[in-house]
């Protein structure tokens, strides 16, 4: 028997050894090491509940216990040696525990399979770095209600078409921001109810002769339930999938957050500066400030797209229960939880640092003949009916084109040209001030419907954090 053979848990039925090429190309301890954590804390309940049902004497428990418990530090530590010829972390670190305590080590694996371990793992590492998500996600929200607040009724021309549309302010523009990020946290707290129902106790697939109580494993593992099927509890990898499409929907919209940003940010619009901790320079053009965060950012929404789909398409075509694709779960899985977070981590740590540029944001929205639909409110107001109105300062806005002048730089005799019914009130409908305020509404840009947003998100959070 060849070494190679001798070291693998399942060589028995085994007469040739496995090509060293294909026993590196189907082991996954390279990446799900990174499971090493919910591998042992999984292992350690199930020898609970394997002692508690008669499996296990009490000794052998205790025996496990501190075995895995002394793995686990020496994972921690970089000190343990890990296999590719045991293929993953299940096997190597069950491995080392029979090394290490001998005949117990071996009784660990009773009623249990890898099926259902790693998916048990998963779930554990998952509903871990949930938590993890949405700790960033709340502190991104904080910051950018912080920003709001400053900016209640800071004004700027808001955009439609990327053209100049009608004033907003700035704090409004932030809080629909602040909306989407509100719908992520729900979209990932729905998940971690999916998350969070465990697995252990399927086995390989049909379940166990053992006389195991699922019940008590889920408890001591914080599931709110075992899985319902055992067919179903190995090969599910919904809640993965549904991690990745709410991370994808996350990323998008920092990913739109960080086209906006990247825009302000350039000499041509100047609305906001960035602080220079999330900027790099260039190294040939000594002038450059690069938005390098925001946009970093824009292109990792590719990758946790990818990831979806790669999850999506890993599962499309497999028949129950477990089978080996399962495996490759585990990259996009990780990689999607990484990249959020990390994502998430810069934004919160940049967003209440940004510096609104207000003089230019003011210059901007005055450009744009922004209220064109303040001045046909107005004549709708003093009897006109909308359509009639919209012609008329169609017209009113052709001429200050033509001379170069915002609308309320029209005198009134030239407004007068237009329309009888424009009276020397109108200049205070012209302001941009005038505009924003008058959108005073529920959802509407009025600096008081903003603050009143702001104190209804703070309340929101304070029941969150
Ligand atoms: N390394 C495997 C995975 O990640 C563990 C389960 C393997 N089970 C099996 N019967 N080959 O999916």
């Amino acid at each position: 028997m060849s070494q190679d053979k001798q070291n693998k848990l399942w060589g028995g039925r085994f007469t040739e050894s496995t090509d060293a090429f294909v026993q590196a190309f189907t082991a996954s301890v390279n990446f799900d090491q990174r499971l090493a954590p919910y591998d042992v804390q999984g292992s350690i309940a199930h020898a609970k509940m394997l002692t508690k049902v008669g499996v296990l004497s009490a000794q052998e428990c205790e025996q496990i216990i501190a075995g895995l418990t002394a793995i686990l530090a020496e994972i921690q530590d970089g000190k343990f040696d890990w296999s590719i010829a045991l293929e993953d972390v299940h096997m190597n670190i069950e491995a080392a525990l029979t090394e290490r305590i001998g005949l117990a080590g071996k009784k660990l694996h009773t009623g249990r399979s890898r099926n259902d371990q790693v998916a048990t793992d998963i779930r554990l590492f998952l509903r871990e770095h949930l938590m993890l998500i949405q700790s960033e996600l709340l502190r991104l929200q904080q910051g950018l209600l912080e920003l709001a607040e400053q900016h209640a009724a800071t004004i700027m021309p808001g955009f439609t078409h990327l053209q100049v549309a009608q004033p907003v302010t700035f704090g409004h523009h932030l809080m629909a921001w602040f909306e989407m990020l509100k719908r992520d946290a729900e979209r990932f707290d729905d998940c971690a109810k999916r998350v969070n129902v465990m697995p252990l106790g399927s086995a390989a697939l049909a379940g166990t002769s053992y006389p195991i109580d699922r019940h008590m494993t889920a408890e001591l593992l914080g599931f709110s339930c075992p899985s319902a099927n055992s067919l179903d509890g190995v090969s599910d990898r919904d809640f993965a999938i549904e991690f990745c499409a709410a991370s994808a929907l996350l990323m998008t919209h920092l990913s739109r957050f960080s086209e906006e940003i990247v825009l302000w940010s350039s000499a041509q619009f100047n609305f906001v500066h960035l602080p220079d901790a999330f900027c790099t320079g260039s190294s040939i053009m000594p002038q450059k400030k690069n938005p390098d965060v925001p946009e970093l950012v824009r292109g990792k929404t590719g990758r946790v797209n990818g990831n979806l789909v790669a999850l999506l398409t890993l599962m499309k075509s497999q028949p129950l229960a477990y089978n080996k694709d399962n495996q490759e779960d585990k990259e996009p899985l990780f990689d999607t939880v990484d990249t959020v977070l990390g994502s998430l981590r810069a934004y919160a740590d940049m967003v209440p640092n940004m510096v609104p540029v207000k003089a230019s944001m003011l210059t901007a929205a005055k450009q744009g003949f922004s209220t064109a639909t303040d001045l046909a409110d107005y004549l709708v107001r003093k009897g006109m009916a909308f359509r009639d109105a919209h012609e008329v300062v169609g017209l009113a806005v052709r001429l200050g084109t033509e001379t170069k002048r915002d609308l309320s730089e029209l005198t009134l005799d030239e407004l007068q040209d237009f329309s009888e019914l424009i009276a020397g009130d109108v200049f205070e409908v012209l302001t941009l001030e005038g505009s924003v305020a008058a959108r005073d509404h529920l959802g509407g840009t009025a600096p008081n419907q903003v603050s009143r947003a702001i104190a209804e998100a703070k309340a929101f959070l304070s029941g969150k954090s």
